[in-house]
């Protein structure tokens, strides 16, 4: 069982990262194998829809996102923490989801040679926003569910977090707690 960690947030050590750490905890004392990829270290450009990803199934774009499209079709479950910026997700984490667009043919199917290791795919997801209400960031949860939805990704459970300062979520018990479980969820077959 491989478990797939994707932080959003260039903030690294931040609020987004440390309920990542307790969500790839989970999965890990689950026994899964887990991995993280900080999205803000890695050259990722945006998507550039000239579609020649519908027939080959390759991203025509030479940066770090082909690596990183074999490792999201190797991963079991993929588990996303982000922050609210502006009412969205960061822009790491949406060049990121741009270019799974590579996984696609030109009726947004999934590719034939990726089906049967996308189909179902299990999907997580951890907001944080500064704002007091946790749900300010349902713009972000909004698009992933959608995305889930229309491609047949399975979303597994969404932790939707309020903290602002820095590292500030260290002190919340509660929302380390659920992202522990959502990674032990993971890891489950
Ligand atoms: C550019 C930028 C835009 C932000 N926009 C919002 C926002 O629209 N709503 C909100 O509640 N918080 C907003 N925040 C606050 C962050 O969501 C908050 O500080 C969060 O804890 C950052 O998570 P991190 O530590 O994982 O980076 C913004 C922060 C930055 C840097």
């Amino acid at each position: 069982m491989k478990v797939l960690g994707i932080l959003g947030s260039p903030r690294v050590g931040g609020n987004s990262d440390i309920l990542l750490r307790e969500a790839l905890r989970g999965a890990r004392e689950a026994g899964a194998e887990v991995e993280k990829v900080v999205l803000a270290k890695k050259k990722i450009s945006g998507c550039l829809d000239c579609t020649k990803c519908n027939e080959t199934g390759v991203c025509v774009i030479k940066d770090d996102m082909p690596k990183l499209h074999r490792k999201i079709l190797e991963a079991d479950a993929i588990i996303h923490s982000v922050p609210l910026y502006f009412w969205a997700m960061t822009s790491q984490m949406k060049a990121y989801l741009d270019r799974w667009c590579a996984f696609f043919d030109a009726n947004w199917e999934w590719h034939k040679a990726y089906a049967p290791k996308m189909k179902g795919k299990k999907i997580g997801l951890i907001t944080v926003c500064g704002d007091r209400d946790p749900s300010t960031s349902d713009p972000i949860v909004f698009s992933f569910k959608k995305t889930c939805e229309f491609t047949g990704l399975r979303l597994l459970g969404i932790v939707k977090a309020s903290a602002s300062r820095k590292g500030e979520v260290e002190g919340n018990d509660r929302y380390k707690k659920q992202a522990y479980v959502l990674g032990k969820k993971a890891a489950a077959v």
